[in-house]
């Protein structure tokens, strides 16, 4: 019996798998200029660590999270029929976000001291979601996600919204394509009392709402504007107003990110009924949609800020905020809009055996190479040569090296430039003097700083 890849997940082949690193190098190159650094927390934590920091009320907590049991305590539910027997660190789940445990991580080890500087993370990897699955909406995803802890400035609000634009705006994502939404969700002085008020409103118009609507207005009235039932939507559009009701230093604090959005030249808009789906949100939040061919699924990253999370996982009170963009999200809509960027594997050269005979050869060479930092390949088949020029050609290299018995007697191998067909006798010895020069460059990583070009200039070259 042959298996798939279970339902809303995906196998990321090689193309897909180099995409996504290529991606993550180049959030980490322009996330490290606005200061953040590579945090990496574990794919399953404590369970109250997802439910008292996003909200058991949430479609996140309360629906779509994957339990995780070790086998002893598989067996032990198994036994009993259900948990409860278990301790709350024994109940664990699988990340539904990053956000929650970068926090737990950032409280465990006190990476906020005080009086000291913003602890600046970024992250990427998979996260878990039971959703129903389907074009965009999978529940294994892929996010890339910056946290900032420490400040309860304007200016890291719109320096996260900056970065975030700059991120889309560099990986080609067509900006006027997208828009950029924002809010204010209040704090705890001003909230309260506008949760009442949704929740006097939904009740007030019960009859004509759906019964998860009716059943939020107790639970997590807010989430009311998100219901996409036409009825509920119709409903909510004359719903009191978070905006009509931020306390003066939530509005100050709103009209400030404004004010540098509209410095810096980032278009938004204002939107009221902008709630998000986790619980953790004080003050601003924003969202960056698609605005063609996505679909229901057109958010493709989002934020906001959570002064209050820190407190919730247990640390001292530490404002924060953050996004995570969703990276197969973006990727549709970089296909939608034509400028998914290509990025091929690369292989610099291939060293091609005559008969083999001369193979423990072309291997010691393509040894030296790779030792040099350059990406070679020979082959591994007993193949003609013909066939081995064909793979070359598949591969795209630049340069064929050719070993045969006759020019190998005289220490020389063809060096064939795959683009121009000119060809010239090259001394090995040389070439591999010349490859030993910069041995070791693999193991230090970055890009080899010979090039393969250079064998035709091997000392020695006829
Ligand atoms: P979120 O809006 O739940 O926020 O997710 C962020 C992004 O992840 C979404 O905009 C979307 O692109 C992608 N995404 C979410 N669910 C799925 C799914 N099932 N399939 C594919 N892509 C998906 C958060 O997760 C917050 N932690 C963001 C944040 C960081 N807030 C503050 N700091």
């Amino acid at each position: 019996m042959a298996y798939n890849a279970p339902e809303g997940t995906a196998d990321m082949l090689p193309a897909a798998a180099r995409l996504w690193r290529s991606t993550v190098d180049s959030a980490a190159k322009l996330f490290g200029t606005y200061g953040y650094e590579p945090i990496y927390t574990p794919l399953f934590e404590i369970t109250d660590v997802f439910t008292h920091g996003i909200g058991e009320a949430t479609d996140v907590v309360g629906k779509e999270m994957f339990v995780v049991r070790s086998g002893e305590n598989y067996k032990r539910a198994l036994a009993e029929g259900d948990d409860s027997k278990l301790k709350s660190k024994q109940k664990l789940s699988l990340r539904p976000e990053g956000t929650a445990g970068v926090v737990r991580a950032v409280v465990q080890h006190n990476l906020v001291e005080q009086g000291a500087a913003p602890a600046k993370l970024f992250y990427a990897g998979p996260m878990f979601r039971a959703e129903r699955p389907q074009k965009g909406r999978l529940r294994q995803f892929h996010q890339i996600g910056a946290e900032c802890l420490g400040s309860t400035e304007p200016t890291a609000d719109a320096e996260m919204i900056i970065m975030l634009m700059r991120f889309f705006e560099k990986m080609g994502v067509p900006m006027g394509k997208t828009r950029l939404l924002i809010n204010s969700m209040g704090d705890d002085n001003c909230r309260p009392a506008y949760r009442e008020s949704v929740r006097q409103f939904i009740l007030d118009h019960e009859g004509e709402m759906c019964e998860e609507c009716r059943r939020r207005a107790d639970t997590n009235p807010l989430r009311a504007f998100d219901c996409k039932n036409e009825a509920c939507a119709h409903v909510m559009e004359n719903a009191p107003k978070i905006t009509d009701h931020l306390c003066d230093d939530c509005r100050e604090h709103y009209e400030q990110v404004k004010a540098l959005l509209d410095a810096a030249g980032v278009k938004y808009i204002e939107d009221p009924t902008l709630v998000r789906g986790l619980d953790y949100y004080t003050r601003t939040v924003f969202e960056v949609q698609v605005v063609e061919g996505m679909g229901s699924q057109s958010a493709i990253g989002g934020g906001g800020r959570y002064d209050k999370l820190a407190e919730i996982e247990g640390g001292r009170p530490t404002p924060g905020l953050g996004f995570a963009l969703g990276f197969e999200r973006m990727v549709l809509a970089l296909e939608a809009a034509g400028t998914l960027a290509d990025s091929p594997k690369r292989v610099d050269g291939y060293i091609a055996c005559v008969d083999p005979s001369v193979r423990a050869t072309a291997f010691d060479l393509v040894c030296a190479a790779r030792d040099a930092g350059l990406s070679v390949e020979m082959d591994h088949q007993g193949k003609s040569l013909k066939s081995q020029f064909k793979m070359a050609d598949k591969l795209g290299v630049r340069v064929v090296i050719v070993l045969g018995p006759d020019e190998l007697a005289q220490g020389k191998a063809r060096v064939r430039n795959m683009s121009t067909h000119a060809e010239r006798l090259v001394d090995i010895a040389a070439a591999k003097r010349l490859l030993a020069q910069f041995g070791g460059n693999l193991v230090g990583g970055g890009a080899a700083p010979v090039s393969i070009d250079a064998l035709f200039d091997a000392e020695g070259a006829e």
